[in-house]
């Protein structure tokens, strides 16, 4: 056991020492073919926290043969009824086990663990029982056509075995984003979480077989990029589903495309944040703080470009500033922090990286701008604030995927819109303002795939979510989500 674990609590720690350190293939736990484990680590304290297994393209292989026995098998022989069932089980499992789940998350990942338990695992559950009601409600059609004596009818049936790739920035409601429709459509599963954090997805697997699902609908192979690539090269799989960066899902979009797959690509974001004149600043101020420094800026849909009327520039960015300088950042698992590390050693190197680039294009960091002092070893980065941005800079453009936000300045609404929609990302974008009228023409204008009016990330499973541009292909959550992992089949009938 490691210090990183001492302060658990006997779930989490019981977890931990049964040693996670295997895949799950058809319901059981096997080492992987070549014997490979890696590990993961507590990014508070840059300490080992266990070792887990590096699956290779040998594990994939009876991953898909689990998957594919399993949809040919009982599970896609039951009832959709059974399916909805085992799903609701699934969901009251996550959240029997909350605490512990959240625990977990946080050592794993380094978010704070209330935000774990409010978020990540809240809606989680929400997701799997929101998909539970599906499957008796995927319905064909009957079609009109104008042949005479002609009977025709479209059946929706799932597309097969699913290879999911998911980030580490919520590790297990990204997990839950990915199976919950995937299952309700009949498919089956192969979830490869991120090497940071394997700890969450291999604690679900323990509960789908303990509620019972069937062998080999839901397989977890934890490993890196060349597991992941395994399985989007693996012909057994009909559809990709991948949340991460952009530069990995042009990748995995070749391959699908080449493979003429299903795909989904959930992908990066720069997502403009713009304070109208007749803002409520007391409620824009602390949406738009949120909005970025939230789960340590590590999210897709990061508020990351700010713009503020130029007369109302001055007094936002001073009043996040103050805000900046005041958050507790701190471990995931001390209730105090608002505020984690960012997950890994990498991470850090990357956007301490981004701020010596903003401070060298000459952009003014009036909050943070470096890691924070005394972090005994662990990748802290205290939240930082830039200004005197300008729109070209590297930091107004790239992802950073940490505690980062930039300020700019703007004179009139189109000249914002523009400039807020002069990006290769189309994830997100919000609007602060008292009129409904420039709410909504700025919500028209903005080329993104959400836009968040007085409220910044809001998010609900029967929410479409995705991106325009580089930010993506399809939809999360609700009813387009489903879509994507079924086939439509249209059945003629001569009738004489
Ligand atoms: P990544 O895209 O490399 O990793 C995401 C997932 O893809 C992980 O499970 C990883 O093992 C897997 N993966 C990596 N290479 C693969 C390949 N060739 N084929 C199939 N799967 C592969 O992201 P990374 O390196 O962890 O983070 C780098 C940057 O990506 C971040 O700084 C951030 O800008 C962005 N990112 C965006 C996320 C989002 O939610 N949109 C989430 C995570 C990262
Ligand atoms: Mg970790």
């Amino acid at each position: 056991m490691t210090t990183a674990t001492q302060s658990l609590s006997d779930a989490s720690r019981s977890f931990i020492e049964r040693g996670p350190g295997k895949l799950f293939i058809g319901n059981e736990w096997v080492d992987a073919a070549d014997g490979r484990t890696f590990g993961t680590e507590n990014p508070a304290t840059g300490e080992e926290i266990t070792q887990v297994a590096h699956a290779g393209a040998e594990d994939v292989d009876r991953a898909v043969k689990a998957a594919a026995a399993a949809l040919e098998g009982p599970w896609g022989k039951q009832p959709a009824h059974a399916r909805g069932q085992q799903m609701m089980a699934l969901a009251a499992a996550l959240e029997a086990n909350t605490d512990e789940l959240a625990e977990l998350e946080a050592l794993d990942q380094g978010k704070p663990v209330a935000y774990a338990k409010m978020v990540d695992v809240r809606l989680a559950v929400a997701h799997l029982q929101y998909y539970a009601g599906w499957p008796t409600k995927i319905e064909g059609e009957t079609i009109p056509v104008s042949w005479p004596n002609a009977f025709v009818y479209t059946r929706r049936e799932p597309v097969g075995v699913c290879g999911q790739i998911i980030p580490w920035n919520f590790p297990l409601l990204m997990a839950a984003w990915k199976i919950a429709p995937a299952l309700a459509a009949g498919c089956t599963v192969i979830l490869k979480p991120a090497e940071q954090t394997p700890l969450t997805a291999l604690r679900l697997a323990e509960l789908v077989a303990e509620v019972g699902l069937p062998e080999g609908v839901v397989n977890v192979l934890t490993g890196d990029g060349e597991t992941g690539k395994a399985i989007v090269d693996h012909p057994g799989i009909a559809k990709i589903a991948f949340t991460g960066s952009t530069e990995v899902g042009r990748a995995i979009g070749e391959t699908a495309g080449r493979m003429l797959k299903r795909v989904t690509l959930e992908l990066g974001g720069k997502s403009a944040n713009i304070i109208l004149p007749d803002a409520d600043l007391e409620q824009a101020i602390p949406g738009s703080f949120q909005g970025l420094y939230f789960n340590t800026g590590q999210a897709c849909n990061a508020a990351s470009r700010l713009y503020v009327q130029k007369d109302q520039y001055d007094t936002v960015v001073s009043a996040l500033a103050d805000a900046a300088k005041g958050a507790k950042v701190g471990p995931g698992l001390d209730p105090e922090s608002q505020f984690g590390p960012v997950v890994s050693k990498a991470q850090h190197e990357r956007v301490l990286s981004y701020i010596e680039s903003g401070l060298s294009e000459g952009a003014e960091a009036v909050a943070g701008g470096g890691a924070t002092e005394g972090a005994n070893g662990g990748y802290f980065i205290n939240p930082t604030l830039f200004a005197g941005v300008e729109d070209d800079m590297k930091i107004a453009r790239e992802e950073i995927f940490g505690p980062v936000l930039v300020a700019m300045p703007y004179d009139d609404i189109e000249e914002v819109a523009r400039r807020a929609n002069d990006s290769e990302y189309g994830l997100a974008a919000g609007v602060w303002t008292r009129d409904v009228g420039n709410a909504h023409r700025l919500a028209h204008l903005l080329k993104a795939g959400s836009v968040y009016i007085n409220v910044w990330g809001a998010s609900d499973p029967a929410a479409p979510f995705g991106g325009y541009k580089a930010s993506g292909i399809g939809r999360e959550m609700g009813h387009a989500n489903l879509d994507a992992y079924l086939e439509t089949k249209t059945v003629w009938t001569a009738l004489g």
